[in-house]
């Protein structure tokens, strides 16, 4: 049984916590060789619903000193109770690389994960990774966001979605672009995209919103946008972090 089912079954938060960090797979996993740094492969900085697993694993790879993928390296997950992890440690394997699946807690805001490993003199190596938990408000302007807007703000196509990006004159930026978006305050933002480009003397390829959606989505997209701003938006949610 993973944490979180067996999290279901206990029913409780603080119990979810304890039995998650004394899961006994984390002394079983005898490490064969040491690392000397712990870097990012894939996996940092997305968003995910809060409460729900994140959509794709966290991967990270330890590397030795000279900067070659070290296989049998004991790698650990930690975060604020509440997030789960399956598993919550393991050894590298032959690319140097250990997997892990993340639920975050249930709580809106910033979770900061940390994936440690042992260096050769077995001293705590870390790596910090943040992940984003959308709360209501912001998962309904996230949906709002991939129908109404991201095919010209995301200059990426996908498999659903064709970016109209690369046609645009004046280029439109991403709203995880924080040096940018949170310039405009949320009277800005909402001038916008009720009224378009032209509200703020800015080009009319961005549309008005106003006549196709309510107000409460705009606040939503709103929202959204300051919950995903890298850097962190001045409004902010909480960050989560391991004491
Ligand atoms: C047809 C393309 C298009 C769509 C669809 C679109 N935008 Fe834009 N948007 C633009 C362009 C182009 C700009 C840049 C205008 C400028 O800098 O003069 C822009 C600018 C903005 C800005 C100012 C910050 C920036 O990126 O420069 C915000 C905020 C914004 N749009 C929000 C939205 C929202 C929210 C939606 C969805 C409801 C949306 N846009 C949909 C084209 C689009």
């Amino acid at each position: 049984m993973n944490c979180f089912a067996s999290g279901v079954l206990i029913l409780s938060v603080a119990a979810l916590a304890a039995s998650c960090s004394r899961k006994p797979d984390s002394t079983a996993l005898k490490p064969t060789a040491f690392g000397a740094s712990i870097v990012e492969s894939s996996g940092g900085k997305q968003f995910g619903q809060a409460g729900t697993p994140l959509p794709q694993p966290v991967v990270v790879q330890v590397n030795d000193e000279p900067g070659a993928a070290v296989t049998g390296a004991l790698v650990e997950f930690a975060a604020a109770p509440g997030v789960t992890f399956d598993p919550v440690s393991a050894l590298t394997d032959s690319s140097g690389q250990a997997t892990t699946n993340v639920s975050l807690g249930g709580m809106a805001g910033r979770y900061q994960i940390a994936a440690s490993t042992l260096d050769k003199t077995h001293k705590k190596v870390e790596l910090k990774i943040e992940e984003i938990a959308l709360g209501y408000q912001q998962t309904l302007g996230r949906r709002l966001n991939e129908q109404y807007c991201d095919r010209c703000h995301n200059a990426e196509s996908t498999a659903e979605r064709v970016s109209n990006y690369d046609n645009l004159e004046v280029k439109p930026h991403p709203f995880t672009e924080g040096e940018t978006l949170d310039k405009l305050s949320d009277a800005d933002l909402t001038a916008i995209i009720t009224y378009g480009g032209p509200a703020l003397n800015k080009s009319a390829l961005m549309p008005a919103w106003g006549n196709t959606l309510k107000k409460t989505d705009v606040q939503a997209l709103i929202a959204y946008i300051r919950a995903v701003s890298d850097p962190p938006s001045r409004s902010a949610s909480a960050v989560f972090a391991k004491d």
